[in-house]
């Protein structure tokens, strides 16, 4: 049987695309996948990108990209194709949070929330899928958050976006089965900059009172999710939403 788990998390020469790999959730996962094998390539508009990921190791690439621009999301994934030659991962981590009432929400705060954290995350596992599909399959993770599943006070662009990353992420799975696993993780807060700038103060003391575990998540907690999903013994689970978060939800 150990032999199973040794092979189900060994991931060595496969290929991990991980969009906000810059930093926080994606970052995590990068040095979790790195640590068990994988060759990662990290997209992100942060131009610190490409020096994080040679800081993981020569065989890691940085990519430098705007994911709200469409036609920047086909080039890249060409790009990452032609120099890895595969893809078998994917986790789209890359995501905002810009929060207000629902009464004060601006068209430009809507729509970019919704251009990056659902249509950015379709377009780029349609463009890694279309590759998976041609080499054979694949795995995909999609984060979407608490706020898929719950209400929260000033998210209703979030939690409208993470509501449709799930939905997305069903539809992904039915399409591209039996080959391509698709599922969503949905963490309560985690302590990464998106994470701390939203629940800041006594809004985040509050916060962490109603979590039952007592305290947020970190990064690594999701990024051992993601591996457990991407890995081979989770291959019996596609279209679902894990939730991550210490109880916060079953209240
Ligand atoms: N931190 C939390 O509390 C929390 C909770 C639930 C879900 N999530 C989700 O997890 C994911 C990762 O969040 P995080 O906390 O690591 O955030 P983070 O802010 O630490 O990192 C997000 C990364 O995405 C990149 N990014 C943002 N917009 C981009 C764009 N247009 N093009 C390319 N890159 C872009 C940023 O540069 C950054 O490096 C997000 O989808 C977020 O909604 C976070």
């Amino acid at each position: 049987m150990s032999e199973f788990w040794n092979r189900a998390f060994d991931l060595d020469g496969r290929c991990a695309v991980i969009t906000g790999g810059a930093a926080g959730i994606g970052l995590a996962c990068a040095g979790l996948l790195v640590e068990r094998g994988a060759r990662v390539v990290l997209l992100d508009r942060d131009p610190a990108v490409v020096e994080i990921a040679a800081g993981l190791g020569t065989a890691h690439i940085g990519l430098r990209v705007d994911l709200r621009q469409i036609d920047q999301i086909t080039r890249t994934i060409d790009t990452v194709v032609d120099r890895f030659k595969c893809i078998d991962y994917l986790v789209n981590s890359a995501g905002v949070a810009v929060l207000d009432k629902a009464l004060d929400v601006t068209e430009n705060a809507w729509d970019t929330t919704l251009a990056i954290n659902l249509k950015a995350s379709f377009f780029v596992a349609q463009a890694c899928a279309r590759h998976m599909l041609a080499q054979g399959g694949g795995r995909i993770v999609n984060l979407a958050s608490q706020a898929a599943v719950i209400g929260l006070d000033r998210h209703v662009a979030y939690c409208a976006s993470k509501a449709a990353v799930v939905g997305m992420t069903k539809v992904l799975a039915m399409e591209w089965a039996p080959h391509i696993n698709v599922n969503a993780i949905s963490p309560t807060i985690v302590e990464t900059a998106l994470g701390k700038k939203a629940w800041a103060g006594d809004l985040g003391k509050r916060a962490r009172l109603q979590i039952p575990a007592g305290r947020f998540a970190q990064p690594e907690e999701i990024a051992g999710l993601a591996l457990y999903l991407l890995s081979d013994a989770a291959s019996m689970i596609t279209g679902e939403n894990v939730v991550i978060d210490g109880g916060y939800s079953i209240q």
